[in-house]
């Protein structure tokens, strides 16, 4: 579906209709930033994790998972800088009373002025047509050149008061720039705060300071403090990774994109444990992977671009985004971070424990290097639905929604429906559903005709319906029916274990 706010919508309200995703506890008007995933949401979120483990465990003889509490030591999150430096720095409209985040609001303004550039570029194209060229085009054109200039010199300013933590200078950049509400319109700012995004709680029944635990932040630091336990007892040998899939909580002050921005969420980290100095390499290496991964799934390349960040976050030495093409722009997907030897020396200075590696090529011990990849379940969840979304047009005043998900993460393989309701057709389809549901995840659906029963797989992304008719009963063949071509076929119905096992399976993304 193109960019836009309505799409967005449709998106939101299909995922509702459908079965996907549901406001949690709704019957008490719900609770922002947080949601459920219902009955098809969670398996489609369920195999986008099943991709992410066996490309990360399954696919590299040197990476293994792990299953960390969310429950941390208290020191964990002091020795991570959680503490003193997890913060946003938020500002407040005066008129609207809406709360921005001082970053986001820079963000978008650059992105406005990209925006305007790319209008240029799609105008040019138009009208020079085959002749154009776009990298000639953009490094020739004054006004293209002119806005590069203007962003390079807004990227470098919001770098600097971001590394100075110079809230007064960040609330003037914004004054500069002359940055509006876009509610109220108004350019009436309060001053830039610090907020820190950590939920926390008590342990048992003490109260105070010495009890309070956190809800963890971030999944790596539960990797962080395993990692001499995992290398010692899995006997891995540097380079090797740990991966882990879990909840993670965040007090998002500005959480109003649906599942995109969440206060309790779910990401997929790999620590990647390597020798220090080798940390570019396997930056670059990483970078690759992670954007191979994304692109197998076939959506277009051009919903894909790396974003190199300039202020790192308090552990990195070097970072990009995956950023995604979301109904409302460009945005972080996936972070790929280079995160030196911080978490590990720092968990040794609190915890008096050696976290060391005992090197047999360089004949040394050291705090290894890491190499993180960190994505969002929800966001990719939403990077998939979004994207496979479609209205379309079959002609003679006809339309269709369909989820154009890939077989693999569809939430249901098949849907076995006979024909009508009589006549020993149910009986048949059962007998069917009852050999493929050891396989796949399939749907039996005897209500309505077929057509509507089409219209509702199409809409939540089955890749096929199998219809048991009369001919059935004599020859033992049924009709399949491809979501995307919806064409139909006539085949044996031992025929579909492998007809479904070809489409739905992982390999083909994986490879
Ligand atoms: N361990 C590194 C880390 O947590 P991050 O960039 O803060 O890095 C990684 O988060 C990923 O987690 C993001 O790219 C995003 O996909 C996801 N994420 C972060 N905050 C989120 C939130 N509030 N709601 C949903 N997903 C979020």
């Amino acid at each position: 579906m193109a960019a836009n706010e309505d799409d967005f919508k449709k998106v939101i309200s299909h995922a509702k209709e459908f079965g996907f995703v549901f406001p949690s506890s709704e019957i008490y008007d719900g609770l922002s930033a947080t949601y459920d995933y219902a009955q098809n949401g969670v398996e489609l979120k369920n195999n986008i994790k099943k991709y992410w483990w066996m490309s990360m465990v399954q696919m590299h003889e040197n990476i293994v998972g792990l299953d960390a509490a969310i429950f941390m030591h208290p020191t964990t999150w002091k020795a991570s800088g959680h503490v003193d430096a997890f913060n946003d720095p938020l500002i407040d409209n005066k008129d609207s009373k809406k709360r921005y985040r001082a970053d986001v609001l820079v963000e978008d303004h650059i992105e406005k002025i990209r925006e305007k550039n790319n209008k240029d570029v799609a105008k040019a194209a138009k009208r020079f047509g085959d002749a154009f060229n776009e990298a000639e085009f953009r490094s020739t054109n004054g006004n293209v050149l002119r806005r590069e200039e203007e962003i390079k010199k807004i990227e470098a300013q919001l770098s600097e008061v971001q590394n100075n933590e110079d809230l007064v200078a960040f609330k003037q950049l914004i004054d500069d720039l002359g940055i509006i509400c876009p509610v109220s319109g108004s350019k009436n700012w309060t001053e830039i705060r610090q907020f820190n995004l950590m939920f926390g709680t008590e342990l048992g029944s003490v109260a105070g300071d010495a009890s309070t635990i956190y809800l963890r932040p971030e999944t790596a630091q539960g990797i962080f403090v395993n990692y001499l336990n995992v290398q010692k007892t899995g006997r891995m040998k540097i380079p090797f990774g740990i991966a882990q899939i879990g909840k993670a909580f965040r007090n998002e002050i500005v959480a109003r994109q649906f599942i995109f921005r969440m206060r309790e969420f779910e990401q997929m980290e790999m620590q990647f444990f390597i020798q220090p100095g080798s940390q570019m390499k396997w930056y670059e290496y990483w970078k690759e992977t992670r954007m191979k991964w994304h692109k197998a799934l076939g959506f277009g390349d051009e919903y894909y671009r790396f974003h190199d960040h300039l202020k790192m976050a308090h552990y990195a030495d070097a970072a990009a985004d995956i950023e995604f093409k979301f109904p409302f722009g460009f945005k972080e997907l996936e972070g790929i971070h280079s995160r030196t030897d911080f978490d590990l020396t720092q968990h040794e200075e609190f915890s008096g424990k050696k976290l060391r590696y005992f090197d047999p090529e360089l004949n040394e011990s050291y705090v290894p290097y890491v190499l993180e990849t960190s994505i969002g379940v929800d966001r990719m969840f939403l990077a998939v639905l979004s994207t496979a979304l479609k209205e379309e047009d079959l002609g003679e005043g006809k339309s269709r929604v369909v989820l154009n998900l890939p077989p693999a993460l569809a939430p249901i393989k098949a849907a076995i429906l006979p024909l009508v309701k009589k006549d020993g057709l149910p009986e048949k389809a059962r007998e069917i559903m009852d050999v493929l549901k050891f396989d796949h995840n399939c749907m039996y659906e005897e209500k309505d005709t077929v057509g509507k029963r089409y219209r509702r797989q199409d809409a939540i992304g089955t890749p096929f319906c199998i219809t048991v008719d009369h001919q059935t009963l004599e020859d033992n063949t049924v009709t399949i029916r491809d979501r995307e071509t919806m064409e139909q076929e006539r085949v044996a119905i031992d025929q579909l274990q492998s007809i479904i096992g070809d489409k739905v399976s992982m390999t083909k993304l994986l490879k």
